[in-house]
């Protein structure tokens, strides 16, 4: 596929993508790790009114600005649709407006008033109500309102035309585009991969609320759904909305994560034992995570894939082992429900690891389900815990396994 110019895509004849590859990023939203970078898709619709499809994050504006003047010509921008004010996708507006004055920008009531508190831009708007129509000429565009999905803001631009629907941070993922723009021209495992992690460290708190967003976006006859990260869904759209119903219903799969905080590696040779006999007990998906060594993202992703987690962990200070006690207040943000969970504290000579670990399952109501034993070792594993971690290993196996 040719480029239209210098670092544009054409998805249709009349629709180019114009986003820009973060590989500087280390951390998205200063939280989640991105190895491979991440993506800004913007999108340039070519028709009688000119209009982008959102915009990129402020540090790669100049060249964003740049390709987009290369796409206009002596055109002028007449609209930009902000389907989200987060920066990652607004962070162009305030260049754009000095460079093209008369462009308005497209939004809902609430799009308007972020815009307002980020950039200070109070004039030039377009307000658009859920279903409303912006005829560009061939491209009737609507909008499908998607609050907390993922501010309350959000929103989704349909192009009746050419069936497409941009979708923003909805089926977004982490991840550069390394040359594959269409979901065929990368690797499907790795893109799908980053799409559920995406979905869970970005979009996962609001799952309710991406089901009833789903709801409308099924209503819609979609041939092509374009990201605001990530690959472009053409192959098969539906598949990936199949996916993100089954991760918004939190539905799971047979398997366990297994995450430990240990300081001189005893609470990691109890956890060791635990997940042998996970693995004796029949379990093939078993994830081993070091809470010192993982990023958040990658564990959170793993224990929304399956149906157990068993946590292990030191006491630090009198107190849970900091580490562990972040990934707890993660997991009560995200509201998971309907998992299995087992438990294993060590302390030396005072212990405090277990009863926290407890008292996070209390607090979840019933989200979590506490399986027996709860097991509490001193320091390292006697003959006595290391039967409890076996037992802790089959009991975890059974209950994943009944689908419980
Ligand atoms: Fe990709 Fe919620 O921003």
């Amino acid at each position: 596929m040719a480029f239209k110019t210098y670092g544009t895509l054409p998805v249709t004849d009349s629709v180019s993508w114009i986003g820009a590859n973060d590989r500087e990023t280390d951390k998205f939203e200063g939280l989640w790790d991105i190895p491979l970078g991440v993506a800004y898709n913007s999108y340039f619709i070519n028709d009688d009114k000119t209009a982008l499809i959102d915009t990129v994050k402020s540090s790669f504006m100049d060249d964003f600005i740049y390709r987009l003047g290369r796409l206009l010509g002596e055109r002028q921008l007449d609209y930009v649709i902000v389907n989200h004010v987060e920066p990652d996708h607004s962070g162009s507006l305030g260049l754009i407006r000095r460079l093209y004055p008369g462009v308005r920008f497209v939004g809902n009531a609430k799009t308007l008033d972020l815009i307002k508190n980020f950039y200070h831009i109070d004039d030039g708007f377009v307000e658009v109500g859920e279903g409303e129509v912006l005829d560009l000429g061939l491209h009737k565009l609507s909008f499908a309102f998607a609050p907390m999905v993922h501010w309350p803001e959000s929103m989704a631009t349909y192009d009746a035309t050419e069936k497409i629907l941009f979708s923003n941070d909805v089926f977004g993922g982490f991840g550069a585009l390394e040359g594959g723009l269409f979901d065929d021209e990368v690797n499907l495992d790795w893109a799908l991969y980053e799409m559920m992690r995406y979905y869970v460290n970005i979009v996962g708190r609001f799952a309710a609320p991406a089901l009833k967003a789903l709801a409308k976006i099924r209503a819609l006859d979609i041939g092509m759904i374009c990201p605001a990260h990530g690959p472009i869904w053409r192959s098969d759209p539906s598949r990936v909305m199949g996916l993100y119903e089954k991760w918004s219903r939190q539905e799971t799969e047979e398997g366990v994560v297994l995450v430990y905080g240990s300081m001189y590696g005893n609470t990691k040779a109890a956890s060791d034992l635990i997940a042998r006999s996970l693995t004796e007990s029949g379990v093939n998906n078993v994830s081993v995570y070091d809470i010192s060594r993982s990023n958040m993202s990658y564990i959170t992703t793993d224990i929304w894939r399956y149906a157990g987690l068993i946590l292990s962990c030191c006491t630090y200070n009198m107190e849970l082992f900091p580490p562990m006690a972040a990934l707890l207040r993660l997991l009560e943000n995200k509201m998971m429900k309907g998992r299995q969970i087992g438990l294993c504290g060590t302390y030396s000579w005072s212990g405090a690891a277990l009863k926290e670990m407890k008292a996070f399952v209390e607090r979840s109501k019933g989200n979590w389900n506490l399986l027996d034993p709860a097991i509490e070792i001193k320091s390292y594993p006697t003959e006595t815990d290391i039967e409890l971690c076996a037992a802790l290993g089959q009991e975890m196996a059974r209950a994943v396994k009944r689908g419980l």
